[in-house]
């Protein structure tokens, strides 16, 4: 009687193990991803490194796609400057229950609708570009930023310069006062990267013992045609005063140079540095019009959107080679871009 009860109780522990392994296998294969869905906002889709940015991170998730067999949808919605049409989007991604949603803020300083909309329904969330403050991103566990090392492309325009006037005193210091006599273009007012830009660009300068004369500055919010129309009136101010150009970026770079080639004033055209190394900045880098620039690595930070969306939806472990900090940050380096090997960079893009 005994080992009768003994093989039932056997047998119909063998019944159950096998309905839980069962039972198991078959919740595992539930919870197998097949589709990752990604809501992008952008604070405004005609901003050329955004644009660029987003190509990268779209053209990442098709290969993702190919290689894993996993649906990546990506969609990007423009903010088009308004933080309230942000908060809108952004809600609808969560309500519309996408995975992950990536968020380019419009207004670095009030994340906080859209920390607590993600937050409620569980959704992680990325910044990237638009750095907000640490407070904020440590709010919620589930929050990350994507973006570069604030100091160094101001650092790198800086010394570009320093390296020209010892190599070529004449053609920076143009009326031989010792001084440098410069036009700050600058992206937006309250913008880290224009703050943070614009201070250690002149700091550089002046660290390395060199005298400078501020002759104006203009903000022209990241933008080409700003870019001119501001030039145009400094141009008009100043005339040959101007020996260096220092620009926030290579898009307002680019409308300078635009507003010399329209007055035909190019032999006297001062020393230009943007930052970005969009395509169109390395052309102008690589015709001699831009003197240099310091390469924001859009394919880094697209690639780390894909990534870290991707890791945080399948629960798998980001590339070895991205590096997150703080859990919560990765930054990329910039790179010091010249004529000399600027087809390095234009060869990334093509
Ligand atoms: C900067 C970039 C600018 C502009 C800005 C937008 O990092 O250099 O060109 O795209 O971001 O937030
Ligand atoms: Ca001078």
């Amino acid at each position: 009687m005994k080992k009768i009860i003994a093989v039932v109780f056997l047998v119909l522990l063998i019944v159950i193990l096998i309905a839980m392994g069962s039972i198991h296998i078959s919740s595992q294969e539930k919870n197998k991803v097949e589709r990752i869905k990604i809501g992008v906002s952008v604070y405004n889709q005609y901003d050329t490194f955004i644009a660029s940015l987003m190509e990268q991170l779209k053209s990442c998730a098709v290969q993702k796609e190919n290689e894993t067999g996993i649906e990546i949808i990506v969609d990007i919605v423009n903010a088009a400057g308004s933080q309230l049409e942000q908060n809108d989007q952004v809600e609808k991604f969560v309500n519309n229950g996408y995975d992950v949603v990536c968020v380019n803020l419009v207004d670095r300083t009030d994340p906080t609708l859209i920390i607590d909309k993600a937050e409620s329904a569980g959704i992680p969330i990325i910044f990237f570009n638009r750095e907000l403050v640490p407070e904020d991103l440590k709010r919620y566990d589930k929050a990350y930023y994507v973006g570069a090392v604030t100091i160094e492309p101001g650092i790198m325009q800086g010394e570009m310069i320093v390296d020209l006037l010892k190599e070529k005193k004449e053609s920076v210091d143009k009326n031989a006062d010792n001084k440098i006599q410069y036009i700050m273009l600058e992206g937006e007012a309250g913008h880290q990267d224009a703050i943070i830009r614009t201070e250690y660009a002149v700091n550089t300068i002046v660290e390395n013992g060199i005298q400078v004369e501020k002759l104006d500055y203009a903000l022209a919010n990241w933008n080409r045609d700003q870019g001119k129309s501001k030039m145009d009136k400094l141009i008009e101010e100043f005339g040959n005063e101007i020996e260096v150009i220092i620009s926030n970026n290579d898009d307002m770079a680019l409308g300078a140079i635009d507003a010399y080639i329209d007055r035909q004033k190019l032999e006297n055209i001062p020393v230009i540095v943007g930052i970005d190394g969009t395509l169109t900045g390395l052309t102008a880098v690589k015709e001699g019009y831009m003197y240099g620039t310091a390469y924001n690595d859009d394919v880094g930070q697209g690639r780390s959107l894909l990534e870290l969306a991707y890791a945080l939806k399948t629960g798998q472990s980001l590339p070895e080679d991205i590096v997150m900090t703080e859990e919560k940050y990765i930054r990329y380096s910039y790179k010091k871009v010249t004529k000399e090997n600027v087809d390095e960079f234009i060869s990334i893009h093509q």
